[in-house]
């Protein structure tokens, strides 16, 4: 039997609130939505182009006219956002397919706004995809990746999404100054109310592997160590996220995420703009593979992954599960 002092002891008893599902949804913290989701998706030239990513079960590249139909699951499955990336025509030094007016992120972007206007737009803003050493920014003479010449390309580049109906331009180049140079030739051509979501702070990592495959954007030589954070800093993720608001950021982001939370953590704490994070295709990709070989509960493990970025501080995330988790949220 329990004393009365233990009965009354409120720090002693907590499992009351857990009894019913009722109950538990009550006292529940977080919450977990299709609307919390942004889906990535790859589009590249050609018709009726549906290619599969090896190291991303699930995941496809697909070509512009191929694009309505996915986004029209999407927008029933209550997601309200995805995130282009396009995948190069051809590739040179200077990036020049990334400023195409007629190249396929702007063919997709016009395609998307004409079908589905209600679906939110937003464009990764990177030349990996488009520079033939696969570098986010112009490389010099001696093999370092250039910040300051590298600014130019990236504005043209977010100026090109805009003017095809972009709601939100995302550069991920990790370069200094990117936001400001964005946001300048931005509000310069009329283009005020297109939004920023800025790769804050994106870590050079691992976990980009597969992702590399589905763009075909590995660096040819070094890596990305001189341009994104080192894995082992956290506080000068709050540096790069206030550098971003204050340069004009309307959304900040934390890139990888599962291995990162704690820096998704401390920028909640650090900045009130909403904060997504990047649920990257290493971590789907770890997700999938386990999931193949039946020694995880596929479903389960993805949306208490999902939560745990909710639970973090996240507002946003960008999820390969998108598709999926909205489905497996209806009928939980
Ligand atoms: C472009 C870019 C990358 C990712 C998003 N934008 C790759 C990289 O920085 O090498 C990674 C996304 C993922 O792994 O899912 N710079």
């Amino acid at each position: 039997m329990l004393t009365r002092q233990e009965i009354l002891d409120p720090t002693w008893r907590l499992r009351r609130t857990r009894r019913t599902k009722a109950l538990r949804r009550m006292v529940q913290e977080n919450t977990l939505a299709p609307n919390d989701f942004i889906y990535p998706l790859f589009v590249h030239e050609g018709a009726q182009r549906r290619e599969p990513i090896g190291a991303m079960p699930g995941q496809f590249r697909l070509s512009v006219d191929l694009l309505p139909a996915e986004v029209e699951h999407l927008c029933r499955a209550g997601v309200l956002a995805v995130l282009l990336f396009g995948i190069a025509g051809y590739k040179d030094a200077r990036a020049s397919y990334a400023v195409r007016r007629d190249g396929v992120v702007p063919q997709a972007i016009r395609t998307i706004k004409r079908e589905n206007p209600e679906m939110v737009v937003m464009t990764d803003v990177c030349v990996c995809a488009y520079t033939d050493h696969g570098h986010c920014g112009f490389v010099q003479d001696g093999g370092t990746v250039d910040n300051d010449s590298s600014l130019r390309v990236l504005a043209e580049m977010a100026l090109a999404h805009a003017e095809a109906g972009a709601d939100v331009v995302a550069p991920s180049a990790m370069m200094d100054g990117q936001v400001q140079a964005i946001r300048e030739t931005l509000d310069e051509h009329g283009f005020v109310e297109t939004a920023i979501m800025a790769y804050s702070a994106k870590y050079a990592s691992a976990f980009y592997g597969p992702f590399r495959e589905a763009a075909d954007s590995a660096p040819q030589f070094g890596d990305r160590r001189s341009y994104q954070m080192d894995p082992p800093n956290a506080r000068e993720a709050v540096r790069e996220v206030l550098a971003d608001v204050q340069q004009g950021a309307d959304i900040v982001m934390v890139k990888p995420g599962l291995a990162y939370l704690d820096v998704v953590r401390l920028v909640r704490g650090a900045v009130d703009v909403p904060l997504a994070v990047y649920n990257v295709s290493g971590e789907y990709s770890m997700l999938k593979a386990a999931a193949e070989k039946g020694w995880i509960d596929e479903r389960a493990v993805a949306l208490e992954m999902l939560m745990a970025f909710r639970r973090a501080g996240a507002d946003l995330i960008i999820t390969y599960l998108a598709k999926e988790a909205a489905e497996w949220l209806k009928d939980s």
